[in-house]
């Protein structure tokens, strides 16, 4: 199974889904330390700030050594700022993607995200700009809609994508008032594929390597992008892409590697002032591994200090018993 995003190969065809204040490059040092994925996804970047702060020292565009290919995701509204945002940082990255499919806090209030979904002028008009400005691979990551499921809708957006120079379509078969209750409806996944001739990446309640491999026959997708199940399990893309070689899924990393691992790419990419934040944000997802999630993480937040939290971790892992099976689905969630 090959897939192209313009001349990349995305290889294998599973993608770590953008995730703010969690897709940092501390986090993909750690996939990439348990055999990557066939392309990352930074946190999404503020256009506002990346239009016109210094650019050197901003944590968000930091790289890491490892996470490569890596497409960097771009929030606005204002079709010259983000123009203005993607020339900035041309060359820096191996792809860009343009935010309509998310909808949470600042992204609601400024009407970014999903909310572009409602003007498909507007959306056209961003895409456009995008295009002049970005010569390599392009993508749009897009949702259902804003409030309801309308196919039709839909497929007559992700065809303007298209006919706009997009070189694939990301999908999460959601409504932003849905956020991540409700089913996915995989099934508009299949529909848009239909409809489109580049590729078409499905998203959406991928738990496991089994939902991966149902989530490519069911829809005829191109490709596979997860988000929770990575921050809970960051090495579910080598346990996935054995699944789709038939293999046998290697048995899971010792927890304490995993730890270890990430506090060490925390010192190395994330500054100082993010630390304990960011390593409580991985705590929040990655003790879901274990029943007792929520009494670790406030064990671990008590602690205090990087240092102690860190030490207090290792300490109830080392005590925690075996990881629960596939399928990894969140039982808690922000
Ligand atoms: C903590 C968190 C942060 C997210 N941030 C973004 C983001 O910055 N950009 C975006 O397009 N989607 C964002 N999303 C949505 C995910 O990319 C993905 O579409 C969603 O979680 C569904 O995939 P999943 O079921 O594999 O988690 C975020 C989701 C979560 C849980």
């Amino acid at each position: 199974m090959v897939l192209k995003i313009g001349h990349l190969q995305v290889e294998p065809p599973l993608i770590l889904a953008p995730m703010a204040d969690h897709t940092h490059a501390a986090f993909r040092e750690l996939v990439a330390h348990f055999g990557g994925c066939g392309l990352f996804f930074t946190e999404m970047l503020n256009s506002r700030i990346v239009a016109t702060q210094k650019l050197s020292t901003d944590p968000y565009l930091m790289r890491a050594k490892r996470d490569r290919p890596l497409a960097a995701q771009m929030a606005g509204r204002d079709p010259d700022r983000i123009a203005r945002a993607l020339e900035r940082i041309r060359g820096c990255f191996e792809a860009y993607d343009l935010n309509m499919g998310c909808a949470r806090g600042v992204v609601q209030r400024y009407r970014w995200g999903v909310w572009l979904m409602e003007d498909k002028g507007l959306a056209a008009e961003v895409v456009r700009r995008a295009r002049e400005v970005v010569q390599g691979p392009l993508t749009v990551k897009v949702r259902s809609g804003v409030h309801q499921h309308d196919l039709k809708y839909l497929k007559d957006f992700c065809l303007m994508l298209e006919a706009e120079g997009v070189d694939a379509v990301l999908l999460h078969p959601r409504t932003g008032r849905e956020r991540l209750k409700r089913p996915p409806r995989w099934e508009e996944i299949g529909a848009v594929k239909a409809a489109l001739s580049i590729p078409v990446i499905g998203n959406g309640d991928v738990f496991g390597p089994e939902d991966a491999l149902r989530m490519f026959a069911e829809t005829d997708c191109d490709g596979v992008m997860i988000g929770r199940a990575a921050l809970i399990r960051p090495w579910i893309f080598r346990d996935s892409a054995a699944a789709l070689r038939g293999e046998e899924i290697p048995p899971p990393p010792d927890p304490l590697e995993v730890v270890e691992v990430f506090y060490t790419a925390l010192r190395r990419y994330c500054p100082e002032e993010l630390r304990v934040e960011r390593l409580l944000d991985f705590c929040f997802w990655f003790l879901q591994n274990w029943p007792f999630a929520l009494h670790y993480w406030r064990e671990v937040r008590r602690a205090g200090g990087l240092e102690r939290m860190v030490e207090k971790l290792k300490a109830l892992l080392r005590e925690a018993g075996p990881l629960r099976p596939y399928p990894v689905r969140p039982f808690m969630v922000k």
